[in-house]
């Protein structure tokens, strides 16, 4: 049987319009899912809408919908992009769907047994924009006078009776499990802020609100809706099809990797483990946490008119371009600022000037001078071998950084190939071979020719589109990509679809 390998996205907030910032977290899931089905793994690739909350029912109200119409209305753009980017999701879940009511009644009513919730008041901060409850000690003042949280939300004073979680109960048991899964939390950076926030002392968690009406009912008590988070939180559960045993996707939890932005580690990292414990429940593997993108040195921001949409990136320059960028650009983790300047230089230089000519050279070569066949493997000589043997590294290589997440890391490790390849064949000249040694020419197209298959297979995950085009003119069966088919040789004599450029230059003025 496949090993399992759960992956999730956060379910995005429907208030929004989707934006790079989210195509960005989908992005790195998508590649991590394809990576892992590409080496044997039985995958659930889980994306969705985060639909409930304050901040949601204001939005409906502000577009004169009821909630539950709103929702409707605008969930299905976040379908839309992740179509849009090439995601290869296996599920989409809305929080408004039967199916998570259902699991999340349950889960309060465990947490409720297990004597984990308790009735009290709430007096304190709130942030609808996050909808986050704030410490006094976590706010500053804006020059009007304004009270902000530490993302920048404006916070409101909020008195009403609510429904808690002891959260502070389980400080020490959280330490304990962070001590115990060094990489639970990654990167290191993150973790160590998570650690000072947890020993800095736990009060116990708001977890219902009664000033609106826009979320699950809390059993047996219908003047409260559950706070937005518990209710988001466990959409990652509620997609395994808990708490039914026999649901066929209920081997999948504990999810491998809760995949989130900075913004929000430290609800998954800090509350939701300490909620999964208390209800009983296995704690996911690994949360990482990425980094923020700005606009040209800029915050993106509606009001700064700056925010950019998926599709304008993708009809401008392609999806595999788009792709490869985002995760090329940034170490994954870091922050990072987007610049049309530095996106239209990686295409040409990494992947027009770099890969594309790679590719286009040797095929072309094999097609004229090989009769369009894949030219017999012989005998290699020392700068043969040593390029197949770096080929040949590679899907252990990004294997390593995948599970890191060390997307730029992987793609580092390819372009070092890619280069040497070129400067292969630069040295070899098989063109200049052709009248003197066309034995030695052909094998040299042959070593090109199986290390850009390497090459394409393990890019796969990163440009699915441009590298299938590139497999086809390699003559790689469809049945023969994934990483254990490189162990087996392509038949000499294979024959090889005429070569076509796959990435195209852009002009830097329209930068
Ligand atoms: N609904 C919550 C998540 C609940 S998960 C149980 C939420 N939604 S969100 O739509 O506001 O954000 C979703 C993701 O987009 C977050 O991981 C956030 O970090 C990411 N990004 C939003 N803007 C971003 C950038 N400018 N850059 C990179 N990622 C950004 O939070």
């Amino acid at each position: 049987m496949k090993p399992k390998f759960y992956v999730t996205t956060p379910i995005y907030y429907v208030n929004d319009v989707p934006h790079i910032g989210h195509a960005y977290t989908s992005l790195a899931c998508d590649v991590l899912a394809r990576f892992k089905r590409l080496d044997g793994f039985d995958v659930f690739f889980l994306t969705g809408t985060d639909e409930h909350g304050q901040k949601v029912e204001k939005a409906a109200a502000a577009a004169g919908l009821d909630s539950q119409s709103f929702t409707d209305r605008v969930s299905p753009a976040f379908l839309e992009m992740a179509h849009l980017m090439g995601i290869s999701n296996d599920d989409f879940i809305r929080t408004t769907e039967p199916r998570h009511k259902r699991a999340t009644t349950e889960l309060w009513r465990r947490l409720l047994a297990a004597g984990e919730i308790y009735l009290g008041g709430y007096e304190g901060w709130y942030a609808v924009r996050d909808e986050a409850f704030y410490d006094e000690s976590e706010l500053t003042s804006r020059p009007d006078g304004t009270r902000v949280g530490p993302s920048g939300a404006p916070v409101e004073w909020v008195v009403e009776p609510s429904y808690f979680f002891r959260l502070s109960a389980w400080q020490d048991r959280l330490l304990e499990f962070y001590d115990k899964h060094p990489d639970f939390i990654a990167p290191p950076s993150r973790r160590n802020e998570v650690l000072s926030f947890v020993r800095g002392g736990l009060k116990d968690l708001s977890i219902s609100r009664t000033s609106f009406r826009w979320g699950i009912p809390v059993p047996d008590d219908a003047a409260h809706v559950m706070y937005v988070w518990l209710d988001a939180l466990n959409n990652y559960v509620t997609a395994t099809g808990w708490p039914d045993p026999d649901a066929p996707r209920a081997a999948f939890w504990p999810a491998n990797l809760h995949m989130v932005g900075k913004d929000i580690l430290r609800f998954h990292a800090v509350y939701w483990p300490a909620i999964l414990m208390a209800a009983g429940l296995a704690l996911p593997k690994r949360v990482f946490a990425h980094g923020w993108w700005t606009i040209e040195g800029e915050k993106m921001s509606k009001s700064l008119g700056n925010v950019i949409a998926p599709a304008d990136l993708v009809a401008a320059y392609g999806l595999d371009p788009v792709r490869f960028f985002l995760l090329r650009e940034v170490p994954f983790g870091s922050d990072g600022d987007f610049s049309r300047r530095a996106l239209v230089s990686r295409l040409n230089t990494e992947l027009a000037n770099d890969l594309g000519n790679l590719a286009q050279r040797s095929l072309s070569l094999v097609a004229r001078n090989c009769d369009g066949r894949l030219p017999p493997r012989g005998a290699p000589t020392e700068d043969d071998a040593t390029l197949l043997a770096a080929a040949g590294a590679l899907p252990a290589l990004l294997r390593g950084h995948i599970d890191r997440q060390a997307f730029h890391e992987a793609l580092e490790d390819v372009w070092k190939v890619v280069r040497a390849g070129n400067g292969y064949i630069d040295r070899q000249a098989p063109w200049a071979l052709r009248k003197t040694d066309p034995e030695r020419m052909a094998f040299v197209l042959r070593v090109l020719a199986d290390v850009l298959r390497v090459i394409a297979t393990v890019l796969q995950p990163f440009m699915p589109g441009s590298m299938a085009k590139m497999l086809d003119q390699l003559g790689v069966p469809e049945t023969a990509r994934d990483l254990a088919a490189l162990a087996t040789p392509l038949p000499d004599g294979t024959a090889l679809s005429p070569p076509q450029g796959v990435f195209p230059r852009y002009n830097d003025t329209a930068a």
